[in-house]
This record gives structure tokens, sequence and C-alpha cells, in this order.
């Protein structure tokens, strides 16, 4: 079987190999640096499947064979088989880069290595390696099994090879591609960290509350969720980290992330995942 390799375990990385077990044949390996951190992941990936399998959404014997897929790993040289690696690691350019240039030393000089991330320049990332023609970032929407996006970047040294091969991967996933240069934000972050940030302003300016906010953009604008509960699904210290690195790196101050949006981060109100965020979650 041919071996695919996802680097990080957590919410993305998750849903990244959760989607290539269950919609293509491929043995998926996902890694990550504790046994607590892949125990999480397959935890998520079993309470995900249960829930698409209830909906009446993925067939139960789709979901027995993708868990056989599955592989959850804490050793970074079991990957070295993999012809396909999906990075999805913390957002940190200094972290990422060590370990692009960990996977070039131990992947086959074939493999292509993809990256999840929403701001870190893929030249940067292929710098790193032995093989900058095949580096390419891959970036998936959350949550990932629901989500049919996938951004493909490619940057001025990504082959066309690596570039058709990834977005056939990304077909097999179930998956629709748009192609972006590599610039801060791409396609979807560039529009949608905008709107958020200014239902931000709304609600620190006082217009309205936080549920006619997003009721106004739900029924006023067709969306499926508002974009204040929107930024509590991403994350709130991911909505502004995006911002920071839109403003700083295109030097527009329509970027300016709102002060709301800082000091709900600074008192460590993240949204859902730390069940707090504009709106209060159960957990
Ligand atoms: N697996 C399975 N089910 C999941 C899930 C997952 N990973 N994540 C959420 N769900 C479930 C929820 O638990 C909930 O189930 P429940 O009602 O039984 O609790 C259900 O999905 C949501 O209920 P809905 O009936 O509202 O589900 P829909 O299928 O109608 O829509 C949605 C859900 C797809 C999340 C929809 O609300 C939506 O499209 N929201 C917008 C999401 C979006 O814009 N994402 C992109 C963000 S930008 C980004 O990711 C880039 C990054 O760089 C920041």
């Amino acid at each position: 079987m041919v071996q695919v390799a996802v680097v990080g375990s957590g919410q993305m990385g998750s849903g990244i190999a959760q989607v290539l077990a269950t919609n293509t044949d491929k043995e998926v390996f996902l890694y990550d640096i504790s046994a607590a951190a892949v125990s999480q992941a397959r935890d998520s990936i079993t309470a995900s499947l249960r829930k698409l399998t209830d909906k009446g959404k993925l067939p139960k014997e789709r979901v027995d064979r993708a868990m056989g897929q599955l592989q959850f790993v804490t050793d970074l040289p079991a990957l070295q088989r993999s012809v396909f690696f999906i990075e999805a690691i913390v957002e940190n350019a200094a972290a990422k880069t060590e370990l692009f240039q960990e996977l070039d030393r131990i992947a086959e000089p074939q493999a292509i290595f993809a990256s999840n991330t929403s701001s870190i320049p893929i030249s940067t990332l292929a710098k790193a390696t032995k093989r900058p023609e095949k580096v390419i970032g891959m970036h998936f929407m959350n949550p990932v099994p629901l989500m049919s996006l996938v951004e493909v970047i490619r940057s001025p040294q990504t082959s066309d090879d690596t570039y058709n091969t990834t977005c056939t991967l990304a077909k097999e996933m179930g998956k629709e591609t748009v192609c972006s240069k590599d610039v801060a934000g791409f396609i979807v972050n560039r529009i949608l960290m905008p709107m958020i940030n200014e239902a931000f302003f709304v609600l620190h300016d006082g217009i309205a509350t936080a549920a006619d906010i997003d009721q106004a953009m739900k029924l006023g604008t067709n969306q499926p969720m508002g974009p204040l509960a929107l930024a509590d699904l991403v994350g709130l210290d991911t909505c502004l980290f995006i911002l920071e690195v839109l403003y700083r790196d295109l030097k527009d101050p329509k970027f300016r992330p709102c002060p709301l949006l800082q000091q709900l981060v600074n008192d460590g109100f993240y949204g859902r995942k730390s069940g707090r965020g504009v709106f209060h979650y159960e957990r």
C-alpha cells in the first residue's frame, strides 16, 4: 500500500489524516512528538467518524477500513517510506524549518513535502530542503472533514509535477482545489480575516450584540455561521496571528487587529477549544 504521512496531530492534522484514510486507499501515518498527542488524535478521529456515520454521511464499513489504514506514531523514522508528507505542526517558522530539514534527511529523494501553513512562505520552507521543487502549500479549511476546499500554493521553485501530484491527491481526498501565489493570507484568509476583524470592530464599537452581528451575516449574506462564531471555531488566537501576519507583510492598516480580539486572546479566551471565546461552549 502506498504510504503517506501527516506530521502534527492537532485539529488540522487529525482532520487531514482522517480524510486521507476515509477517501483514499493509502496507508496513513499520523505522527506527533508525544504519545498523549497521538492518543488524543485517535480519540478525536474516532469521535468525528462516529458523528459522520450517525448522520448517515459515511458507511460503517468505510470507517472500519479507514481505522485499519491509520497508523499513529511518535517515531519520525517510521515515516521514511512515505511518498507524500503533509505537515500540520504549530504555526512557527523556526519549528517548521527544523522539521523540513529533518524530513529532508529521512525521506526518499522523490517524496513531496506539503505544508498546511496559513502564514509562512512556502519558499522559506523550500529553502530548508535540498528538494525545493518538491515543496508546496496545501492549505486545508477547518473543520477538514466537512470543508471541500484546499488552497494549493506554489512557490516560484515548485515544479509542475509536484503541483499536479498535489492536486490529484486533494481530488482523491474529495476536495476541490484552487491555486494561489505564495503571498500572505493566500486567497481565503486574505478575504475572510478582514471580515472577521470587522465583526469584532462592530462589537467593540457597540453597534450590535454578538448574537445580532452573527444573525445579520447568516441571514443577510447566507453564510452557514456568523463571523464571530466562525472566529471561535477557527480559534481567536489563530485569527489574531493571521491578522498580525497580514498587517506585517502587506503593510496595509486595513489589517490592524481589533483591540477587542487582542483583549480576548490576552485573557485566554481562544474560542471553542478553551470553552470560551466570543461565546461560551460546554466542554
Ligand atoms: N467531524 C465531524 N463532524 C463535525 C466536525 C468534524 N471534524 N466538526 C464539526 N462537526 C459537526 C459538529 O459537531 C456539529 O454536529 P452536531 O450538530 O451533531 O453537534 C455539526 O458538524 C455542525 O452542525 P451543522 O448542522 O451546522 O453542520 P453543517 O454540516 O450544516 O455545517 C459547517 C457545519 C461545515 C462547519 C458549517 O457551519 C460551515 O461551513 N461553517 C463555516 C466554516 C468555515 O468557513 N471554515 C473555514 C474557516 S477558514 C480556515 O479554516 C482557514 C484557516 O487558516 C483559519
